[in-house]
């Protein structure tokens, strides 16, 4: 709100804090009824040793007393100030209020919020990141969900983003699949469902390889020929993956999920040697046990081993070398990774081994870490034990979103049925993954997912609909003022429920910025819920298209149009297509 500098501006000339100090530390009171915008004083008071409440007051008599041209076009705004505790409070112009969200809303277009501040930068973002010839589970469903709206976030922001799919497609397990393929591979049922069939023998190698320990060695040799290129355990590497990617590519494809880098593991494996000649010439390398390590006590982490006794590669030089690629390619600014919690460990340790290696960006290395996914009990049976398969928690809540549309709308053709049904259950499955803190266990239960009147997906999308068939519904008379709006005009909306949609809509922008800088989309899903709640409440209570006169109806119409272009921004950050009608 282009009033909080004003505000701001005209504190600071009374005390001694810069004026963008000032800015930052404003805030909303806790109630309407105490004022829109609050000043706490306790930091001024701490440095002027006086107590909070006798600067909020003095700062009062100063501002009401200052005759300068700032302090009277802000005095125009306001409706009065007064102070509570340590707290100068701001009370707006209603219809001064009105007109200026109004207007910062209609400039802000389809994209409000979206801002430059990352023009010239380049933020990676690597997310989802599952493993060939393993399910895709709900944890990677996370990572990906998440991923995607943090990647859009960015853009948001100006910043060019790189999308990266950090493929787990090397390792031991490898060799360990090879082997099995061998003894108890069957081609037909690779054909018919290959992650069933890849799944299955990797199972079986275990199960065996516990009768006859023979088989473990087997499997490192074999991942040792891979690694040298022999070609008969490339092709047949080569061969799991593409299946595998396939598997991946169609959920990908499915929730409109493009990558601009799918270089998996492999990829950086060659890059090793050049890594461990680095290290070798810093003297940053130690043996231990015939390991190679890289000793981290001065970050109070355990030794980070690069390569194994026999010479093969491990996970976290991978990713030392595929950081190092990554600067050399991309220049990035930030790198982020989108990895649960399990892997904190694993991505301290990595960079901390490239702050040792005078890694210039070691800071510009961020580990997003989520938490887990559960479910509560009998929500899910599952075809692969306890794993969960995003795809079969997606059709799930698809199939379950059908029936609630085809209830609500007798009348409706399949094929629309279809469309709506796929993107309302798989955009509730994504904001069940968005809504809270991501450090925070998702416990999935379908009441909550697919709840229309409560915290989901659905509840949001509705209240798009329902801001777009005001729009179709209106009279062309009165949609015809509403594109012609005055100023006046929109200074009508000055009741309790209209000034609470409107201080909703006015803090999107911030709720965008604050969540790309924590990384956090969920503060901006809570800001669409709020807009999307004090809405609905304004809309049970009053008449829009048949308010008392055109005017307040073509200002209220303008109000539903705010709510729903932001709320609908807001979902498309997170990778949810609004819809018009469902
Ligand atoms: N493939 C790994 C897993 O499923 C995640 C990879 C994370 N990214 C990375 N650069 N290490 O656990």
């Amino acid at each position: 709100m282009e009033i909080l500098s004003d505000i701001a501006k005209v504190i600071a000339a009374h005390c001694a804090e810069d004026k963008t100090m000032v800015e930052m530390s404003l805030t909303s009171p806790p109630r309407p009824e105490m004022g829109d915008v609050a000043f706490p004083c306790f930091r001024l008071a701490r440095v002027m040793r006086k107590p909070p409440r006798e600067i909020a007051d003095s700062l009062k008599t100063c501002l009401e007393s200052d005759v300068s041209r700032e302090a009277a076009d802000l005095l125009e705004k306001l409706d009065r100030v007064e102070t509570a505790g340590g707290y100068l409070n701001f009370f707006i112009k209603r219809d001064y209020l009105a007109r200026s969200i109004m207007r910062e809303s209609m400039a802000g277009g389809e994209r409000p919020g979206a801002s430059s501040e990352g023009e010239g930068k380049t933020v990676i973002v690597e997310y989802s990141s599952p493993n060939i010839a393993k399910p895709f589970h709900v944890g990677h469903g996370f990572s990906t969900f998440l991923g995607e709206a943090i990647a859009n976030l960015f853009e948001y922001g100006g910043y060019k983003v790189e999308r990266f799919n950090h493929l787990g497609d090397y390792g031991t397990q490898f060799g360990k699949l090879i082997v099995a393929w061998k003894r108890w591979g069957d081609e037909a049922a690779l054909e018919a469902s290959p992650i069933g069939e890849l799944t299955r023998i990797y199972v079986k190698f275990h199960e065996m390889a516990e009768k006859d320990p023979s088989l473990d060695d087997e499997a490192r040799e074999a991942f040792g020929r891979l690694e040298h290129g022999s070609e008969e355990e490339v092709t047949l590497w080569q061969q799991f993956r593409d299946v595998s990617l396939k598997e991946f590519n169609r959920v990908y494809d499915r929730v409109g999920i493009r990558f601009d880098n799918t270089n998996g593991e492999s990829y950086y494996s060659p890059m090793i040697p050049d890594v461990v000649r680095q290290l070798r010439e810093m003297n940053l390398l130690e043996e231990s046990e015939g390991a190679q390590v890289v000793s981290l006590d001065e970050f109070k982490l355990n030794p980070c081993l690069i390569l194994k006794r026999d010479g093969s590669t491990i996970y976290a030089s991978r990713d030392i070398a595929s950081i190092l690629y990554r600067d050399r390619t991309y220049h990035f600014d930030k790198n982020i990774y989108v990895v649960g919690i399990p892997q904190k460990n694993h991505f301290n340790q990595v960079f901390a081994v490239l702050k040792k290696m005078g890694f210039p960006k070691a800071d510009g290395n961020i580990h997003v870490a989520f938490g887990t996914v559960r479910f509560t009990d009998g929500a899910f049976s599952t075809r692969t034990g306890n794993v969960i398969i995003l795809e079969d928690l997606l059709n799930t809540s698809v199939a379950k979103t059908r029936a609630i549309i085809e209830a609500n709308n007798p009348a409706m053709g399949r094929a629309e049925i279809d469309e709506i049904a796929e993107n309302v259950g798989v955009g509730a499955v994504r904001y069940t993954f968005l809504r809270n803190g991501r450090e925070r266990d998702i416990v999935f239960s379908w009441e909550e997912v697919l709840d229309f009147e409560g915290e989901s997906a659905p509840y949001l999308l509705y209240t798009v609909t329902r801001c777009a068939s005001l729009e179709r519904k209106a009279s062309s008379e009165l949609a015809e003022r509403s594109r012609r709006i005055s100023d006046e005009e929109l200074g009508m909306l000055v009741s309790d429920d209209e000034q609470n949609v409107l201080k909703e809509i006015a803090r999107f922008p911030e709720s965008v910025a604050a969540a790309r800088e924590a990384y956090e989309p969920s503060v901006m899903m809570r800001q669409i819920m709020a807009i999307a709640r004090s809405f609905n409440t304004f809309y049970h209570n009053a008449q829009i298209l048949r308010a008392d006169n055109e005017s307040l109806g073509a200002a209220r119409l303008c109000l539903a149009q705010a709510v729903g272009r932001t709320i609908a921004a807001g979902l498309r950050i997170a990778g949810i297509k609004p819809v018009d009608k469902m």
